[in-house]
């Protein structure tokens, strides 16, 4: 049976303040916890048992877990100091030595890439690790791959600083022989990027796997709203009405509200405005371009634009949030509070 590592540690600090009480692979990818369309995606892709790498926050995912009663498939692995992308994979040895090869993740990928004929096509193209790999504008943020005419990958370099624009890069996901797993040192800090990959690509044992459908890391605020756009705009999932309150000409598409939101009388809605589950709209407050986080409320005639807003925090009644800004999880902004454009909330 295949196993499948996610690793989701790290302190996502290109996330906050939202990620100071929510782990990133909790964070809402239009409405749904990005965990859940992770272990379905691995599903769809036959991977039968899925270990967590994990450290920052590890107790709220330990509780999610529990409460979707994935135990019999979801396993924690806790790291005590963070073990960078290569450590949790030694760390974890135990868990995965029957499993030949392995898949790997990064916790922070939205993708429709098809797990089942990268592992196909890694187990064809007898090499030590396959990594998909995906197109993109601008290569320096990733790790950019040189490949030959026969897909082997002849050169990684992790956050190139050569002056590329368009280029294929590591799309985060690969295909792990057991021998990769030995490679890595252990009781220390290890980047695959860094220390494994370009070294496996100096003796041809790795491959690239193009992928050509939707892909993007949404490990920073401005890449989280732009990928949860984007989605809404594909209309990946059905766009859903309140179930109660607003009527249909006060929401405008693209939009998706949770099934279980509030919504009062003559609240405005959208365009590209996504409400996680439970969140309450009070009368007459407007929502525009944002992202909403679980059980927040938003207080009578407030107005919010351009912004995420983290979960379980309450914007006052009449308060303004202006375009840009970032309301941590957890938070009370007051009643009549005006926050000019790019403001950021604590909490
Ligand atoms: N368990 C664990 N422990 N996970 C970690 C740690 C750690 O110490 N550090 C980072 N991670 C996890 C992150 O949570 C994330 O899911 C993944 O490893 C990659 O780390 P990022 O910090 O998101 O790296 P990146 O986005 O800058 O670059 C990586 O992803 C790109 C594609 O999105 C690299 O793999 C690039 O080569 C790649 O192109
Ligand atoms: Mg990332």
């Amino acid at each position: 049976m295949l196993k499948g590592l996610i690793l989701a540690g790290g302190f996502a600090t290109r996330l906050r303040p939202l990620s100071c009480s929510k782990p990133k692979l909790l964070f809402p990818i239009v409405g749904t916890p990005l965990i859940d369309r992770m272990t379905e995606w691995l599903s769809q892709g036959n991977i039968g048992r899925v270990i967590l790498a994990v450290n920052h926050l590890s107790d709220k995912l330990r509780m999610e877990v529990a409460a979707r009663q994935l135990g019999d498939r979801v396993v924690l692995s806790v790291e005590e100091t963070p073990l960078g992308t290569g450590g949790p994979l030694k760390l974890a040895a135990s868990l995965l030595d029957n499993s030949d090869p392995v898949v790997v993740v990064n916790g922070d990928v939205v993708t429709d890439i098809d797990l089942g004929a990268l592992v196909r096509a890694h187990k064809a193209g007898g090499v030590e690790a396959t990594i998909a790999v995906f197109s993109v504008g601008e290569t320096k943020p990733f790790g950019l791959v040189t490949l030959d005419s026969d897909d082997r990958i002849v050169g990684f370099q992790e956050k190139s600083v050569k002056n590329r624009r368009r280029g294929w890069i590591n799309a985060g996901v690969y295909i792990l022989n057991q021998n990769v797993i030995e490679m890595i040192p252990s009781g220390r800090a290890v980047s695959l990027e860094r220390e494994v990959f370009p070294v496996l690509a100096d003796q041809r044992k790795l491959r690239g796997w193009r992928h050509t459908g939707f892909w993007y890391d949404v490990g920073t605020v401005q890449d989280y709203v732009a990928a949860n756009m984007d989605l809404l705009k594909r209309r990946e999932r059905s766009l859903r009405e309140p179930k109660r309150g607003v009527p249909l000409a006060l929401l405008e598409q693209p939009s998706y509200i949770s099934g279980d939101c509030v919504v009062g009388t003559g609240a405005k809605l959208g365009p590209f405005t996504i409400l996680s589950p439970k969140v309450k709209v009070e009368n007459g407050a407007s929502v525009r371009d944002s992202i909403v986080f679980e059980s927040t409320v938003l207080g009578e005639n407030c107005r919010i634009e351009g912004s995420v807003i983290g979960e379980a925090t309450r914007i006052g009644r009449g308060a303004k949030i202006g375009k840009g800004s970032v309301v941590a999880g957890e938070v009370t902004v007051p009643d009549g509070e005006v926050l000019g454009p790019g403001s950021i909330v604590l909490n």
